[in-house]
């Protein structure tokens, strides 16, 4: 399974924030935006990413993530040079996804809470995985109608008159198909290549799974100034609270396996004295102590 990230836009509601850095390199509370995505699909045993973003903010990925090789992942960069949909993230990655499947998702999605939810996306076997989520504001979403046995029977994009209440989530798991299936799609009315084209194609095809969110589960979009401030809120008030971090790459790596515990103690040598660094030798006297009872 490989893994995309798209992190571009313009980031024009979060103006003059954006002005020197977009809307994902934003910090929510301890953290820039990109990492609790990241760390969602680390979550989810994925250790090949694609990065899309703009021209302008690429380096500035590049800058904060690397190759990713420090993390135990391979991360590779592609422009999308203008806004022109989600979908457009499947041909601009064509090469990257190869003959795989591929999770998608948003940099600006935060999303915490349930292991079912990361074993949904983790074990999905064919065809197409998306998530319902009961808001409060459909309208300003992807959103999904349920038959009376559960079953997605239609998705609409940004519906002025919403058939539910249940959004659906930057968090998109295809398989393969999905290449082509982009490739045969037209520029909707707001000139984009819409996921929600892609997820009407594969219900019609029958191989669409909805898994609704229970109750519980945060999702938040980091989007607007004040769902930034409250994401930045929530997180702190569960990292306060539990002392367990959201959206650390380090540790999710660490426990998807991808690096051994004399690497992730290496790595938390190489940060500078803060808080960060404090939390991750902590993980590692811990890990130790754990293993030698
Ligand atoms: C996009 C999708 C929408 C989805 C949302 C999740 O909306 O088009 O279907 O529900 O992301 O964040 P946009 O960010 O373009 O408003």
């Amino acid at each position: 399974m490989k893994g995309i990230i798209l992190a571009g836009g313009a980031g024009s509601r979060l103006y003059p924030l954006t002005l020197v850095a977009s809307k994902q390199l934003q910090p929510v509370y301890d953290k820039p935006m990109v990492y609790y995505p990241l760390t969602t699909l680390i979550e989810g045993g994925i250790r090949e990413f694609c990065l899309i973003s703009t021209p302008q903010d690429l380096p500035r990925f590049r800058q904060l993530l690397g190759d990713g090789s420090a993390w135990g992942l391979s991360i590779e960069y592609r422009e999308q040079a203008k806004p022109a949909g989600i979908a457009q993230a499947f041909l601009i990655a064509e090469s990257f996804i190869g003959t795989d499947a591929v999770t998608l998702i948003l940099g600006d999605n935060i999303f915490y809470g349930g292991d079912g939810f990361t074993r949904a996306f983790g074990e999905s076997t064919g065809g197409a995985t998306i998530f319902g989520y009961h808001v409060n504001d459909p309208e300003r979403y992807g959103v999904v109608e349920f038959d009376g046995e559960g079953r997605a029977i239609s998705i609409e994009e940004k519906p002025k008159a919403p058939k539910s209440n249940y959004a659906v989530p930057g968090l998109y798991v295809y398989d393969n198909a999905v290449v082509g299936i982009a490739k045969a799609l037209q520029p909707s009315a707001r000139g984009e290549l819409e996921i929600t084209a892609v997820n009407v194609e594969y219900l019609r095809r029958e191989q669409l799974r909805v898994c609704r969110l229970e109750r519980g589960f945060a999702w938040l979009d980091a989007g607007t100034s004040s769902s930034l401030h409250e994401a930045s809120a929530y997180v702190q008030t569960i990292e306060k609270r539990q002392g367990i971090k959201l959206g650390c790459p380090e540790e999710a790596a660490f426990r998807s396996g991808f690096l051994s515990l004399a690497q992730l103690e290496t790595l938390a040598g190489r940060i500078p004295q803060c808080e960060y660094r404090d939390y991750l030798t902590a993980l590692v006297a811990e890990t130790r102590r754990l293993k030698s009872l």
